[in-house]
């Protein structure tokens, strides 16, 4: 009972074998994924494997690296994907300030207008922030969205708990299972059980002892053995608390 809230099968690192690969971690017992669809591009092949595959959700909209020629026709794009009834989610959408990839005022305008469409949707939103806590909390906060995840946290305690306290998700990933990472570590021991989802972000972040390969979901029980260790509990514990979380997160 394994739910992955975050890949990327839509990714090309996928191309050549994105069956396959989705056959197996579905026999290999992941019952949900929900597939984040980061450009307006990745929309049709997520809707397709969608259709193709009755466990895998999908999640709309542009990440915050590409925003830099973003427009309202793609907001328009956005809202007529989110007609299929698999697109639970808008995201990842937010903020990047460690990559800089787009210029920060246009990542600050997409990404409100993004959570304005979320909220006109009844949509949760997911949000990617990279050493943007400030901005991305404040943005939520006059969004006043219908909740979300915040996608790869790797914020302080006191950011989860402003998550926290506006009813967010947050969701870890391979980095709790990284030597040096003190931070994720934390934040697994510190937010409560039924606020905490899982993910993978396939192809990306990929877990010990596999760091440096492709990322896909059967690499999450990595991540839930970690989270079991860190809190004392057994991972079949944190894999059924993840997956109802993620369940009712999304609508599903
Ligand atoms: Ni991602």
């Amino acid at each position: 009972m394994i739910f992955d809230t975050h890949a990327h099968y839509d990714d090309s690192a996928f191309d050549e074998d994105r069956d396959d690969i989705l056959k197996q971690i579905h026999a290999g017992g992941v019952e949900l994924v929900m597939n984040a669809c980061a450009d307006i591009a990745g929309l049709k092949t997520g809707a397709d494997l969608a259709e193709k595959y009755p466990f895998v959700y999908i999640s709309a909209g542009v990440h915050p690296h590409d925003v830099s020629n973003m427009t309202e026709e793609d907001i328009e794009l956005i809202r007529k994907a989110a007609a299929n009834k698999k697109v639970r989610s808008i995201g990842e959408i937010g903020l990047d300030y460690y990559y800089d990839n787009s210029p920060r005022e246009l990542q600050k305008k997409w990404f409100l207008r993004q959570t304005e469409l979320a909220r006109e949707l009844s949509l949760p939103v997911m949000i990617h922030d990279r050493d943007a806590h400030r901005d991305t909390i404040d943005i939520l906060r006059h969004a006043k969205n219908e909740g979300g995840v915040f996608h790869c946290f790797s914020g302080s305690k006191e950011t989860a708990r402003e998550a926290l306290d506006m009813d967010m998700y947050i969701a870890i990933g391979g980095s709790v299972t990284f030597k040096n990472s003190k931070m994720p570590k934390e934040i697994a021991a510190y937010i409560p059980l039924d606020r905490m989802v899982v993910e993978t972000d396939s192809p990306y972040l990929t877990p010990v002892p596999h760091r440096g390969k492709r990322n896909y979901s059967l690499y999450l029980k990595y991540v839930t053995e970690t989270i079991a260790q860190i809190r004392g509990i057994s991972a079949d514990e944190v894999e059924r608390a993840t997956f109802e979380n993620g369940r009712r997160l999304f609508g599903i």
